[in-house]
């Protein structure tokens, strides 16, 4: 959350550090600034609200320079408002940071006692002064820095200008994620290589702790400790065509439609299909050893986590706890000797997983991820992590990472039954020929898009909607509330279809669409009682079946989409379509920002 670039370039770097901004908006849009030099003092610009504010306020008064910074924020310290818009200055250093400085307040009464005078209600602003303090000793641009440093708490990736000096940049950061781009005669920093995919292709990803002195010609890394330290350069395979809407109107709607694609690419790097078995890859420890495992994330990778539950209790037989990371951590949860613990997330910086991990693998936990960002800090603090390959995902509602996520962990589930001698190479074989088969039927839940955009019509008129399912299909009808709520705050609630009697089914009336998600399983019949439950107080049913599923009860409901059948195991997996079509066109209907939900960001950096 808050995106940060910067630039030591060869000519103006305003309108590049512009188009960075645009690739990292995902991470925030409360506002937007950028800050150059121009004959040594710095100058800035900065606007409220989206990114389009900034590129106005940018032509009314054009800003040149050859080395810069720029920010688009996701508000925590101090509201959406351009005083507390980064970059934050004083006359002498410029800076951008994404995270959260712990000690603001402590520094600031320092700062302040000693004549500095504060201009916004960030965070933020206590490192400008802190190292302005430090420049005012005597100190150089580079040691006020380290000597900065070390008396932050909490986390923060920082991007640093300093005025006079037109042929020095310092990155740092700790907790939040910062990559320094090679380039030819120009040297960049940016929050993830996304935001440099047009800048260059060679990306170093610093360490946690890492900062980084920058000039054109190349860069100097430093652990926290102050020794001077090689990070390896890799070569980033994000393409501009990747980043594109590529004719859709959406990301969200191009990321949806490009799931048959992607599941079919992740399906890849596990299965052998000749031999019909499962292939991990190479594990620091025995999963055999394993009895019981606990699997942690956030948001939607959440509820990917409470599908692969009832997954891995079926196949496996061993316990499954799972619990949201901002609860684990601080819940102190005993852990057991031998014990394993997975972690998923889209972006493998989410602040609450990646201290969820820290914490787990403080209690001797063996430490899984499924992450879509090979690169990412949870992925490289992980003893072993299985990749999702679902591409670069832009939009703020998680749609292609969540069906590769459950793609992965179905894989794993399989893996490790087989492991445990719990499942036998038959049984495992079914479960892989039923895994082949998604991405092609998930190409024929696309052909519904038509008949959900007309339903979405009814749902965009409601105040409350709820999702019923059972099962694997429980998470789905919690992922599809999540995603309504979303994207067109409609209040949603995703609920077991068992529970409803409980308390929901009291908000029933004409007026709550309720959508039905069963397809012909094992609880099946469980499930269409609980929707004649429904109908019987006059709610209206959008029933998501499969087509012997919708053949026996599809009258009785307002509306059916009849799916394709397949085998129970891989239903979450295409049953998750139609949910993201309902809710993005509901979207569109309302006219709300679809990739850009108010207060949300993609990528949550703090706790
Ligand atoms: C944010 C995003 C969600 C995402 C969640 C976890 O809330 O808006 O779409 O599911 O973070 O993110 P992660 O990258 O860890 O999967």
């Amino acid at each position: 959350m808050c995106g940060i670039i910067g630039i030591i370039g060869k000519q103006d770097v305003t309108q590049h550090l512009v188009d960075g901004l645009k690739r990292l908006e995902y991470r925030g849009y409360d506002s937007a600034g950028v800050a150059t030099l121009i004959n040594g003092a710095i100058e800035r610009r900065r606007a409220e609200g989206k990114l389009e504010n900034l590129v106005r306020a940018l032509e009314a008064k054009p800003l040149a320079g050859d080395v810069g910074i720029g920010h688009t924020r996701w508000a925590t310290h101090g509201i959406p408002n351009e005083a507390n818009a980064h970059p934050h200055a004083t006359a002498k250093v410029a800076v951008v940071h994404n995270g959260i400085i712990e000690n603001f307040q402590e520094l600031k009464a320092e700062l302040t006692a000693k004549g500095h005078v504060f201009a916004s209600d960030t965070d933020t602003e206590a490192v400008v002064h802190l190292i302005t303090a430090y420049m005012d000793e005597g100190l150089s641009p580079k040691d006020a820095v380290a000597a900065s440093l070390k008396r932050f708490d909490g986390a923060f990736a920082l991007a640093i200008i300093f005025a006079g000096h037109h042929d020095l940049m310092i990155g740092a950061r700790r907790g939040s994620p910062l990559a320094v781009g090679l380039g030819d005669g120009e040297m960049f920093l940016g929050s993830d290589a996304i935001a440099l995919s047009r800048l260059t292709n060679r990306v170093m990803y610093l360490e946690d702790g890492d900062w980084a002195v920058l000039d054109k010609s190349g860069v100097e890394v430093f652990t926290e400790a102050g020794e001077a330290v090689e990070r390896p350069v890799r070569i980033s395979d994000f393409s501009d065509a990747a980043v594109g809407k590529g004719g859709y109107a959406h990301f969200m709607l191009k990321e949806i439609y490009e799931q048959p694609q992607v599941i079919g690419d992740t399906l890849t790097g596990f299965i052998n299909p000749a031999l019909r078995t499962i292939t991990l890859p190479d594990l620091p420890f025995d999963l055999s050893t394993v009895t019981r495992l606990t699997l942690i994330a956030c948001g939607t990778s959440f509820y990917a986590c409470q599908v692969a539950r009832y997954w891995i209790e079926k196949l496996a037989r061993i316990p499954v706890e799972i619990d949201v990371a901002s609860e684990f951590r601080y819940r102190d949860a005993p852990m057991v000797a031998g014990g394993a613990a997975l972690f998923v997330s889209q972006s493998g910086e989410t602040a609450d997983t990646l201290a969820a991990l820290r914490h787990a693998k403080a209690h001797g936990q063996h430490i899984l991820s499924v992450v879509n960002v090979a690169q990412s800090t949870i992925a490289r603090e992980s003893d072993a992590t299985f990749l999702t390959y679902a591409g670069p995902e832009v939009g703020v509602a998680s749609t292609k990472a969540f069906t590769t996520q459950l793609v992965v962990l179905a894989c794993f589930a399989i893996a490790l039954g087989r492991a445990k001698g719990a499942i036998d190479h038959e049984r495992e074989a079914q479960l892989v020929e039923a895994l082949v088969e998604v991405p092609a039927r998930a190409s024929e839940v696309l052909n519904h898009d038509g008949r959900l955009k007309e339903l979405a019509h009814e749902v965009a008129k409601a105040r409350d909607v709820l999702y019923l399912g059972r099962g694997t299909n429980y998470p789905i009808a919690m992922e599809g509330a999540l995603k309504l709520k979303e994207i067109t705050y409609i209040h949603a609630e995703g609920y077991a279809a068992g529970e409803m009697k409980h308390g929901p089914i009291a908000l029933i009336d004409k007026n709550v669409p309720v959508i039905v998600i069963a397809p012909t399983d094992e609880l099946f019949e469980k499930t269409a009682s609980n929707m004649q439950e429904v109908i019987a107080r006059g709610g209206r049913v959008i029933f998501l079946s499969d087509v012997p599923g919708a053949a026996k009860l599809g009258n009785l409901a307002a509306a059916t989409i009849a799916l394709p059948q397949v085998d129970p195991f891989v239903a979450p997996i295409l049953y998750a379509i139609p949910v993201q079509l309902l809710a993005y066109h509901t979207a569109c209907i309302k006219g709300t920002d679809v990739d850009q939900p108010r207060n949300l960001a993609k990528s949550v950096t703090v706790e």
